[in-house]
């Protein structure tokens, strides 16, 4: 990710199955109308079926708002039936696509492997990539957290190029906080932040300044202000709170007022 990018916080909204027409209309209404008080990325990733109604949005909206996806196919095209490629989610006009979400990964039982094709497939369609990584409950309390994540990173981005690597956001969510209303603290969600980076900058020699890391799980507006003072917390993934516009507000205006310039 350039330098540019990286000094602004990033905020991405993920849908997941929820919003009806009418719901995106009036919450597009409010976004228009308050977006010169925006100054951080704010990106969406909506069901596929909406995303061309959001894209009909980005003209009134600064370049910093992006459309994305919440999946992707492994393959490029072909027999398979439901799938939704990357070419096609680039084609429409999609900036981004989040990869090896937790619900991904236990509902539809996708693997490490999986997820590692997914990707490669992605990036070569030119397609911004969230990673999603994340321990369990039993796997934090077993005291795993650091291999769990090390596992999925190793495995997840087996055999991508330091070019191909440059344009993949992480995201670290533990799994037991997404969509519980209980959010890693700081201390904890900097400290596997801190992980991350180490990880990524000393294995494949990315510049730490340009890698993106955000935090995900129960996200809302009360905690985002303590997140985003931590210099190694580079924005948010959030759920719930994404789906109404007053909260979302709240998250994009406390993430303007900061930038992740003075970061490690
Ligand atoms: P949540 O979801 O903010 O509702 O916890 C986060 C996510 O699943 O990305």
């Amino acid at each position: 990710m350039s330098k540019k990018f990286a000094s602004q916080k990033l905020i991405v909204g993920n849908w997941k199955m929820n919003q009806s027409l009418i719901d995106i209309d009036l919450f597009f209404e409010q976004l228009i109308k308050n977006k010169d008080k925006i100054d951080c990325n704010f990106w969406i990733a909506p069901q596929y079926i909406h995303i061309p109604k959001l894209l009909s949005f980005k003209s009134y909206l600064p370049k910093l708002f992006c459309v994305g996806g919440q999946n992707a196919s492994h393959k490029e095209s072909g027999a398979f039936t439901g799938d939704i490629s990357s070419k096609a989610l680039k084609d429409i006009g999609c900036d981004f696509v989040i990869i090896g979400h937790s619900e991904r990964r236990s509902f539809f039982r996708e693997s490490d492997e999986i997820i590692n094709v997914k990707i490669e497939t992605a990036l070569k369609n030119n397609l911004k990539v969230i990673f999603c990584v994340g321990e369990t409950l039993q796997e934090r309390d077993g005291d795993h957290t650091k291999d769990v994540i090390k596992n999925q990173i190793v495995k997840g981005l087996k055999g991508l190029s330091s070019k191909q690597l440059s344009e993949i956001i992480i995201a670290y969510e533990p799994v037991w906080a997404i969509g519980t209303g209980k959010n890693a603290t700081v201390k904890e969600a900097e400290e596997v932040h801190r992980f991350i980076r180490n990880e990524l900058t000393s294995s494949v020699g990315l510049n730490p300044d340009e890698l993106i890391v955000l935090y995900g799980g129960s996200v809302n507006p009360e905690n985002i202000d303590a997140l985003l003072a931590s210099p190694d917390i580079d924005g948010a993934l959030v759920g719930g709170a994404s789906l109404k516009i007053n909260d979302f507000l709240k998250l994009c205006y406390a993430s303007s007022t900061r930038t992740s310039s003075e970061k490690k």
